[in-house]
């Protein structure tokens, strides 16, 4: 069932994990760990949506599952279908999705101003905390993820919401959104690819840019992080990747350093 909040020893255990490890888990460094969310709910047992060896390791090591399924996907050589996994496993109540923070992203909430009707894009929507935020301030949203079990969620979570939660791909977008929206958000969601799908999904994001519009990236830095020990998923960026978002006919506005220099963000316009 999803929405309750059991206390849990092994997301307790794993949360020090995390702790202990560092920097490693940098994408939530800094940012509690909420379990109470829709499909990012955090529980412990039970087999896991696909994959017998990501359903043996997810129930009996201490590593994340995340890493678990991402490692089992990536073999297979799927870079995205581990999400839905993840998700699903979680919806469960047989993992935790790490990102899941039941509230929007606290750097967006800074930044969120008066979107006045225009259109805005949120990759990786995930459970749609930061879509609803964009919404509330007068954005025409649509928030998209690759997850379906995510997509799902995120409409649950919010019935009346406005905002048009799709199924879609960064590395296959439709058409359609071909400069199309005065407002861009990717927030740590290419960083959880491996970089071979870097290119094509930096190539995305900068074409689904209206002219005049603004294009928010924010990604993990790789020059504040200890890389010699870093495990992935993510896949932190370096400064000159997350500026080659500038690309046909985009340009970058600004690209500065948050929490810490832990990670970049920068913005972009066409
Ligand atoms: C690390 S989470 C970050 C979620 C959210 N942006 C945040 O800041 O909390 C990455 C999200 O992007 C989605 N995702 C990953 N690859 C994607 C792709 N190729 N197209 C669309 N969504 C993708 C995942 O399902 C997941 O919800």
């Amino acid at each position: 069932m999803l929405g309750s909040n059991v206390p849990d020893l092994d997301v307790e255990r794993r949360r020090a994990l995390i702790v202990e490890k560092g920097g490693d888990r940098a994408y939530w460094a800094g940012e509690p760990l909420h379990t109470d969310s829709g499909a990012g709910r955090a529980v412990k047992t039970g087999p896991v949506g696909s994959g017998a060896v990501a359903k043996v390791a997810i129930m009996t090591t201490p590593e994340p599952a995340d890493r678990v399924l991402a490692r089992a996907s990536l073999a297979e050589g799927d870079p995205t279908g581990w999400f839905d996994r993840l998700y699903t496993a979680a919806a469960r109540g047989e993992a935790e999705v790490p990102w899941t923070r039941g509230r929007p992203h606290p750097d967006l909430a800074a930044w969120a101003r008066p979107g006045e009707g225009r259109r805005a894009l949120v990759v990786g929507s995930a459970l749609g905390d930061d879509s609803e935020l964009l919404s509330a301030h007068g954005w025409a949203v649509t928030g998209f993820d690759v997850a379906p079990t995510a997509v799902a969620a995120a409409r649950d979570r919010f019935p009346r919401s406005t905002v048009d939660y799709v199924v879609a791909d960064l590395l296959n977008p439709p058409s359609a959104w071909h400069r199309a929206f005065d407002l861009v958000v990717e927030i740590m969601n290419i960083q959880a690819m491996p970089r071979d799908f870097r290119p094509a999904a930096l190539t995305s994001l900068a074409s689904f840019l209206a002219p005049g519009g603004t294009a928010i990236v924010s990604e993990v830095a790789e020059e504040n992080q200890d890389m010699a020990n870093w495990q992935s998923p993510p896949w932190p960026f370096s400064r000159s990747e997350v500026e080659s978002v500038a690309q046909d006919g985009v340009r970058l506005v600004g690209l500065d350093t948050v929490r810490d220099g832990a990670r970049y963000w920068a913005t972009f316009t066409r």
